[in-house]
């Protein structure tokens, strides 16, 4: 059985090897935490794209989406915060020259503490018949130690952060005798402040250049239309404005795959609600956005709320929605009640009334605002690396499959007729034409047929559709599915309902 970092590293491969992840760049040796996707992953996460706004758009009346530029106005950064105040704390190495998040050394720091107590905990499972983890952890000297530890540098960590305090995280990092992962030497500079924005410039240098940003997320590209939608839209609150696309942040590490890019897509919507309604919205919020995880077959248990404790100045509530990746739970999504910040900013930098008229409480306020925003890359990592199996068959063999939800799967159904003669290739073409209104479907005749199932199986296609001589006798095909690896025959008149059906669990 593979360790957690292996395992990774083949999700990784795999991805390449079968068309789903490239780096960018390649034949350049890459750009560092820059993707492409391939032809297997503009499918998945396309169908991942649609089955959001499917949830948020087309099943809420009041929900509407946009598609707003990346390019926007400078001012408009200055409003939310962003140029001010979207840094991360860098901090780097003087013997290896590398640079490295501080607050992620820390962080690691913890993590590593954690995992000494996961393996106290896994040490004492293997010796005690039902054990409860949840007492170990009290009565036991050592891990209570390394909690007590925890607990300290998180409160010192959480408390140094909210002040902004450089040269106390670099002391903090000293303290705790980190060291650089490549020289292995403490010998640090001080901690500065790192602005996360792309910046470039627009018109000609002649012209007189104006600095603008790449956007580090979609969500204000919704602020700044919010007078726009509802008044063109006639909405009433509460309405969502709904938005996919790309965002960019200069990430000092970027790392873990496509979890952490500097170019990627998010799936952001803003909910504006009546002043004072807005924590019973944020629960509604909170049990639609698991629920839409959930819809998706995934086990429960690799998902979990963390509320978060210290709130950013503007919210009023916050949780992410994290997941069970290959490297633990890590966010995958946000959920925030945002006040009326972001409106009341845009009011005052722009000097245009943002406001709502409510014909029922006959006034008019900045409506406050709930977000939910996730990376559509990390709702790809979530799925992918949640779906690779290394399976151990009967005889032996090992075969790798991609359990896919069904419905995300880039590839719905394979045809493979059995030989390449006596009519079967054929009868594929003619059957690649019925299906192909309805599904994504291949056809594939290279290699023995057991080969070609494997071929699919890696790919994650839930169903193969097989020809063989009884076909070219009584129009029947066998249905393969990838999960079960099952066969049965059904008549080719009854293929496309009896696929749709499965496809709508
Ligand atoms: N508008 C709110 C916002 O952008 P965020 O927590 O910074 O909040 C929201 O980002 C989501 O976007 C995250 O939960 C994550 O899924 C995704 N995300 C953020 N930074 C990312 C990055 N560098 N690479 C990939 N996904 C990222």
């Amino acid at each position: 059985m593979a360790n957690n970092e292996d395992l990774f590293k083949q999700i990784i491969s795999h991805a390449k090897e079968y068309g789903y992840i490239f780096p960018s760049s390649e034949i350049y040796d890459g750009l560092s935490a820059v993707y492409d996707y391939g032809q297997y992953g503009v499918e998945l996460k396309n169908n991942i794209k649609q089955y959001w706004w499917k949830a948020m758009v087309q099943f809420h009346e009041n929900i509407v989406g946009i598609d707003s530029a990346i390019f926007m106005h400078p001012t408009i950064w200055k409003a939310s915060g962003h140029v001010d105040a979207f840094n991360d704390p860098l901090i780097d190495n003087k013997d290896s020259k590398k640079r490295y998040r501080a607050d992620v050394l820390i962080e690691d720091h913890i993590q590593k503490i954690e995992d000494k107590i996961n393996k106290e905990v896994e040490k004492a499972k293997k010796r005690f018949e039902n054990f409860d983890e949840a007492m170990y952890r009290t009565t036991n000297a050592r891990v209570m130690g390394y909690q007590q530890q925890i607990d300290d540098i998180t409160a010192r960590y959480a408390d140094l952060m909210t002040r902004n305090d450089l040269a106390g995280l670099k002391a903090l990092i000293e303290e705790l005798g980190i060291c650089c992962p490549i020289s292995g030497t403490k010998n640090w500079t001080d901690v500065r402040q790192f602005n996360l924005m792309f910046s470039t410039q627009m018109g000609s240098v002649a012209e007189g250049a104006d600095t603008i940003y790449l956007r580090p997320e979609t969500a204000q590209g919704i602020f700044v239309n919010f007078l726009n939608v509802q008044k063109t839209g006639r909405m009433k609150i509460p309405f969502g404005i709904a938005q996919i696309g790309k965002a960019f942040r200069n990430e000092i590490v970027a790392r873990q795959f496509i979890f952490r890019m500097r170019e990627f897509e998010q799936m952001e919507m803003q909910f504006f609600v009546r002043p004072g309604e807005e924590l019973k919205w944020f629960d509604y919020w909170k049990k639609e956005r698991i629920a839409w995880h959930q819809s998706l077959g995934i086990a429960p248990e690799n998902y979990r709320f963390h509320d978060h404790e210290k709130l950013a100045h503007y919210a009023n509530a916050a949780t992410d929605i994290e997941f069970k990746f290959p490297f633990g739970f890590k966010e995958l999504e946000g959920i925030h009640s945002r006040t009326n910040y972001d409106l009341s900013r845009h009011e005052e930098f722009s000097g245009k009334k943002l406001r709502y008229f409510d014909p029922e409480t006959n006034e008019s306020y900045v409506p406050y605002v709930i977000e939910t925003s996730i990376g559509v890359d990390r709702m790809f990592l979530a799925v992918f690396s949640d779906a690779y199996c290394e399976e151990k068959l009967e005889d032996g063999t090992v075969r790798v499959v991609l359990r896919l939800p069904a419905k995300l799967a880039p590839i719905k159904v394979a045809v493979l007729p059995l030989v390449k003669k006596d009519g079967m290739p054929e009868k594929a073409e003619e059957l690649m034409q019925q299906l192909q209104p309805h599904f994504m479907c291949q056809c594939d005749m290279k290699d023995a047929i057991g080969r070609r199932y494997r071929r699919q199986d890696a790919i994650g296609t839930p169903f193969c559709v097989t020809i063989d001589s009884q076909t070219m006798e009584d129009d029947t095909v066998t249905i393969r599915e990838r999960d079960t690896m099952q066969q049965y025959r059904v008549n080719i008149n009854e293929l496309v309902p009896a696929l749709l059906q499965k496809l709508a669990k």
